[in-house]
């Protein structure tokens, strides 16, 4: 197990508050790195395009500000989502601004990140990528990603198939650097659970859609809080690819659930209009919302979640046989 220097010193919980389209935003991404965990998200959700350089000033600014102000709190450093896919007509744009900034840790998803290693290495950013499966892993490695984040069943947004129980070790078993492990992680137990099975650290999404600070309608926020892992629905009919969504919001959109066609991959559409159309009426969540019981902010979401981490660890060594 290995955590790059950076998130060693900096965090106050070990836990990125992942990229969400439309969802993450400055307020959301300056909260969690006040609070002691990575805040990211998606460059494509700075709109239109020179919205990302204001973004980028402004979390640098507040959060240089408030280390400042607070030398002997924990902030996290932040990080920006790449989507590298051949519509993603930013991307080039994006990434140049992102060294222009120094953005401490860069998110690569989709295909293999060569381009944004080479760019982030450049002033000694950190580049960690989303995979599904082994063979994506191994073609990561090749391409010098500093991490690989592991997005397991039940993960909100695209989602792989595989349990965190079979996946991480398999991966720990050839690659001993930075392993983030994604899906339906929405408490501290389950953060402790992600560092026993081998991550590094966790990836959460869903549970900071509902804070106060997230970028998502209030019927949002409260589907989750009303759902339960049973009322997630995995299919590949919205983007292309298969992805977790709440039943509430395909049925509010006209569909049936339980009969949806496959989708097609080719018409995936990152940067036009399309992919934000299916993205604000079909609401993304993982399997973890039935943990959501609240929309509180998110200074008191983190704070929960270490004394949850804390209680946990507590509880599995008292319990543990032989640990005495
Ligand atoms: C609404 C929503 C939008 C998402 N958008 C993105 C995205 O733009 N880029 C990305 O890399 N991952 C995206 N994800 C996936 C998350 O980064 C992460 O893998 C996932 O939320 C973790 O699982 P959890 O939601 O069960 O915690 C999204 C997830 C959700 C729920």
């Amino acid at each position: 197990m290995s955590l790059p220097q950076l998130l060693r010193d900096n965090l106050a919980l070990p836990v990125i508050g992942s990229p969400m389209f439309i969802v993450s935003n400055p307020e959301l991404v300056i909260e969690q790195c006040k609070a002691g965990i990575v805040g990211s998200f998606p460059a494509l959700n700075a709109r239109p395009e020179p919205v990302l350089e204001q973004w980028l000033q402004r979390i640098t600014a507040e959060l240089a500000q408030f280390r400042q102000a607070h030398p002997q709190t924990k902030v996290a450093p932040f990080a920006v989502n790449q989507i590298v896919h051949a519509s993603n007509q930013r991307l080039q744009h994006d990434v140049a601004l992102c060294v222009k900034y120094r953005v401490p840790i860069m998110i690569t998803s989709l295909r293999a990140p060569d381009l944004v290693v080479e760019a982030a290495h450049s002033y000694g950013g950190l580049v960690f990528h989303d995979v599904t499966t082994i063979a994506h892993a191994k073609r990561a490695l090749k391409a010098g990603v500093d991490g690989l984040i592991l997005v397991c069943n039940g993960a909100g947004g695209h989602a792989g198939r595989l349990s965190p129980f079979a996946l991480v070790p398999e991966v720990r078993s050839f690659y001993d650097g930075t392993i983030i492990l994604s899906g339906a992680i929405a408490g501290g137990d389950a953060i402790l659970a992600a560092q026993a099975v081998g991550a590094d650290l966790a990836y959460i999404g869903t549970r900071f859609i509902a804070t106060r600070e997230a970028n998502a309608p209030a019927g949002y926020k409260q589907a989750l809080v009303d759902s339960a892992a049973e009322d997630i629905v995995y299919s590949s009919l919205f983007t292309g690819v298969h992805g977790n969504y709440l039943r509430s919001s395909i049925v509010a959109a006209g569909m049936d659930p339980d009969r949806l066609p496959e989708g097609d991959k080719s018409t995936m559409d990152f940067g036009g209009g399309s992919d934000a159309k299916a993205w604000r009426d079909i609401w993304g969540a993982g399997q973890g919302t039935g943990q959501i019981h609240d929309v509180p902010a998110t200074a008191e979401l983190v704070a929960r979640l270490e004394r949850e981490y804390r209680a946990a660890r507590e509880r599995v060594l008292a319990s543990s046989t032989g640990s005495a």
